[in-house]
């Protein structure tokens, strides 16, 4: 199935219909059909085809049809794909830059995580896209980070000991590494099977993510760490890009522009619904300071400013947004 798409993506994505050019394009992400980010995807592809009149057509892959993220950022290189809505996980493995997007304890909730990634070091990192055979379109988010756990956690514990589900990005590894925990990569539509049959005891996930996939009735306990931002970039294969007419890419540019913005607004209002629908459901959430993560958020940033000096910069920009911001 996976290959069949792939191959469709190489062989033909322009057709001739009532005298203009007709153009199929395809986007892929790793979030099931019910996310925001889908959500988002899909309403894009009706205002296309409706503002294109007709000409423009995109179909949505969610829940990773098109393959993982390194797959997908694969196929966006070779022109096979037209569009993502990628995490940073690839990202910031072929430039650690990427990563400091990351950094613990930047923000304190999802409507400063938003502002942040309007800034100016965000923009100076989407123009790294190229290199890396991107065009990018658009910073969106996913929810504030959160941690969940299957064994209870006794006061004044912390994650050291467990085995925690993380995406696969190098900074978010050497954070958990450094509280002592045991980082498991593992993609969204694995983490199911994985959390339910005990292969992993703890996850860093988000409070919407925990809630539609009910992993609170694994848990001991939902902690209300909300440590990290959690951003999605928005990009086009500039390969595809390359070969689109002028007005097409201004017409993506402001509808994927005006997409990216309206999910990075909702993500606020997103947090505390689902917070409060755990709780309302009896879930149990409590608390978590950077403590839980022992001297981890101290010792990351000491190696991670040295290895990516444009946190610095990032961390500046965070304090302007939170005044209060702890240094660590
Ligand atoms: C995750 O892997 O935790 C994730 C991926 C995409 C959106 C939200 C969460």
């Amino acid at each position: 199935m996976r290959f069949l798409h792939w191959s469709l993506g190489i062989v033909a994505t322009l057709v001739f219909a009532g005298g203009v050019m007709a153009q199929d394009l395809r986007i892929g992400m790793v979030t099931p059909p019910s996310h925001r980010w889908t959500q988002g995807a899909t309403e894009l592809a009706a205002r296309l085809e409706a503002e294109s009149d007709g000409r423009l057509k995109l179909a949505v892959f969610p829940s990773g049809q098109l393959g993982n993220e390194a797959q997908m950022l694969q196929q966006l290189q070779a022109g096979a794909l037209d569009l993502a809505f990628l995490t940073l996980g690839e990202l910031a493995n072929r430039d650690a830059d990427f990563g400091i997007l990351i950094a613990p304890y930047l923000v304190q909730d999802a409507t400063q995580a938003a502002r942040l990634l309007e800034g100016q070091t965000a923009a100076a990192l989407r123009d790294k896209l190229g290199a890396l055979g991107l065009h990018g379109l658009g910073y969106g988010m996913a929810g504030m980070r959160i941690v969940l756990v299957s064994r209870p956690m006794p006061e004044g514990a912390t994650v050291a000991g467990r085995k925690i589900r993380t995406v696969p990005l190098q900074q978010e590894l050497d954070f958990w590494r450094r509280a002592g925990a045991a980082p498991t990569p593992l993609p969204l539509p694995e983490l199911f099977d994985a959390y339910s049959n005990g292969q992993i005891d703890g996850m860093q996930i988000d409070f919407e993510g925990t809630w539609n996939n009910r992993f609170q009735d694994y848990s001991a306990a939902v902690l209300d760490t909300r440590h990290m931002i959690f951003p999605m970039v928005a990009v086009a294969s500039a390969r595809k890009w390359q070969a689109m007419s002028g007005d097409d890419r201004a017409l993506l540019e402001r509808l994927i522009a005006d997409e990216a913005a309206g999910i990075r607004a909702d993500y606020a209002a997103i947090d505390d619904d689902y917070r409060n629908r755990l709780i309302e459901a009896g879930a149990p959430v409590v608390q978590g300071g950077p403590e839980i993560f022992g001297d981890a958020v101290a010792t990351w940033y000491a190696h991670w400013r040295e290895a990516t000096p444009l946190l610095v910069e990032l961390e500046r920009e965070a304090k302007q947004i939170w005044p209060e911001k702890p240094d660590f």
